[in-house]
């Protein structure tokens, strides 16, 4: 007799392990279905750990190589190990994914390892990589099977030269060229990891901007900082194609995106990290009746639910940012809803961290969408380099900019750039939460001397006027 659960999430990435745990918290019987031997998904596996590892230790490298003078610590110039960094890398993704095992024991969840598909509603079978498939009866079904590297025509990919993020997470040596392809999050983090490490790194852009989607003045002053750095880039261009040369180098192609003569850089790896796609592959969502919108995401309405009544989907593999913690807070939303409660995940106040030196962090509207949606607002951006902590610590670079609503006085979106960006985003996520006021801000006490001053001071700048400037 067929196996059966109240629930059956296929894909434990973040948002299938945390939408298992909290329907197994609300009560019911649990299924996971995972193709790969760890749980835990792109994040945890080939994303935001160990990205983040490698972020974390070539930051400190670099600090140590060219910080610590100033402050008066005068150390050897700091070998990279690059063995024993990646060492810790692996460690990292171990100690998470097996954070993941620990909790599903912990939740009474089932995991079967294999490709899920779904015959029909009610159903789902399991095709492991040897031995029988197993078919699951389950009263509902989450899809949660996340996302892959976009690739570009004619491109092949081998993951040792010409790479996704997967191979520039693992490269045996530091390229003496690196090649990224797409100045988003992926190609400035993973090539601020490289340029750290020693590599001389030019990012090519199709678009005549960085990061797009975030707000462009960020942007702009951003790649400036990124420059000082030594990265280079090539906005409006496009690569026609890579080729090698008899030594195995890499010759990239590199046309301007309006088309024009082509000129060819050299390089020892190039990455490609022009987005992500959708991944339904294996599925069977076209026999089952699952719709699939103009970019292959799962269709879902307000609740989660797709086409087919009792099949769902969160994260990456349906519409909205592809981060983590979108992921995470719809599979808590998705299982609230089985359960009879009123899951839900505010869209306006998802906070996105660049997690470069230094970090980018954004919540809410920027200038560009509120100026296309004619919405009045008024502004309050509050340098680093007037932040007596900031100066302490020699993290002078940056702003911090806050958008109110000028009838309102509500906060409507908030960009940071700056050392710990990421972290401090949250005190605004919050406020935007609560739908609070840059006076509530300004009111609020800050401890001193802290980063998180400028925050306030530009809240106060959207009153009475700052203290410090
Ligand atoms: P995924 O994490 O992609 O998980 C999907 C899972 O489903 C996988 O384990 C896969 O094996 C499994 N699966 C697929 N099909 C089947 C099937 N048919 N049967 C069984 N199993 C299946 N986001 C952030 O918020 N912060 C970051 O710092 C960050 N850094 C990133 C760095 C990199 C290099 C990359 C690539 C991504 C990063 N992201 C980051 C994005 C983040 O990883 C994704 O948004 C997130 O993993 C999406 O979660 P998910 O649960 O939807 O899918
Ligand atoms: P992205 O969408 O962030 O950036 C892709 C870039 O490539 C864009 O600037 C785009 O204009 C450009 N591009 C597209 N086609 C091109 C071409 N043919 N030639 C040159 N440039 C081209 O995608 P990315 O960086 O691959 O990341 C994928 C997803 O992973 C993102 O949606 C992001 O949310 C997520 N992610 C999040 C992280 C974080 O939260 N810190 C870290 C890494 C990834």
């Amino acid at each position: 007799m067929a196996d059966s659960f109240d629930l059956t999430v296929i894909g434990s990435g973040p948002g299938g392990y945390v939408c298992a745990i909290r329907a197994a918290q609300l009560g019911m019987k649990v299924a996971v279905v995972e193709k790969w031997p760890t749980l835990g998904g792109t994040c945890l596996n080939i994303g935001c750990i160990p990205s983040k590892a490698l972020l974390h230790a070539s930051e400190l490298l670099e600090e140590a190589t060219h910080g610590f003078q100033q402050l008066g610590i005068d150390v050897p110039r700091p070998q990279l190990n690059l063995g024993q960094m990646m060492v810790h890398k692996a460690d990292t993704v171990a100690a998470n994914v097996g954070g993941v095992d620990y909790l599903f024991k912990k939740n009474k969840i089932t995991v079967f390892r294999g490709i899920g598909s779904i015959p029909a509603a009610g159903k789902v079978l399991v095709t492991p990589q040897s031995g029988a498939q197993q078919e699951i009866s389950s009263k509902n079904i989450v899809i949660a099977t996340g996302s892959v590297s976009a690739s570009l025509p004619g491109i092949e990919i081998d993951e040792k030269q010409v790479v996704t993020s997967t191979g520039a997470l693992s490269l045996e040596q530091v390229p003496s060229k690196l090649l990224v392809i797409g100045a988003g999050v992926i190609g400035l983090e993973l090539g601020s990891v490289w340029q750290r490490l020693g590599a001389q790194v030019t990012v090519v852009e199709y678009l005549d901007r960085i990061l797009p989607g975030m707000d462009s003045e960020v942007a702009r002053q951003f790649q400036r900082m990124l420059q000082k750095q030594g990265m280079e880039f090539r906005l409006s261009s496009k690569v026609a194609g890579i080729d090698r040369d008899e030594n195995g180098a890499l010759k990239v192609r590199i046309e301007p995106a309006k088309g024009g003569d082509a000129e060819v850089l050299g390089a020892d790896v190039a990455l490609v990290a022009i987005g992500r796609k959708p991944y339904t592959d294996g599925l069977g969502l076209d026999l089952v009746g699952v719709a699939l919108d103009e970019r292959g995401r799962v269709r879902v309405d307000a609740h989660y639910k797709s086409s087919v009544d009792g099949i769902y989907a969160i994260g990456d593999v349906i519409a909205g940012p592809m981060l983590a913690h979108k992921a995470e807070d719809e599979g808590i939303a998705v299982a609230e809803i089985l359960a009879g409660q009123a899951g839900h995940v505010n869209y306006g106040a998802i906070p996105a961290v660049v997690y470069t030196n230094p970090e980018v962090a954004t919540v809410g509207k920027t200038e560009d969408e509120l100026k296309a949606e004619g919405i009045d607002y008024k502004v309050g951006k509050f340098p680093f380099t007037a932040n007596g902590r900031a100066k302490a610590m020699l993290a002078t670079q940056g702003f911090v900019k806050i958008l109110s609503d000028v009838n309102t006085d509500r906060v409507l979106g908030a960009h940071i750039i700056g050392k710990n960006a990421g972290e401090m985003i949250h005190e605004l996520t919050v406020l935007m939460e609560f739908s609070g006021s840059s006076e509530d801000l300004a009111r609020t006490t800050h401890a001193h001397p802290t980063l998180s001053e400028a925050i306030r001071e530009a809240a106060l700048m959207l009153g009475d006027g700052a203290i410090h400037i």
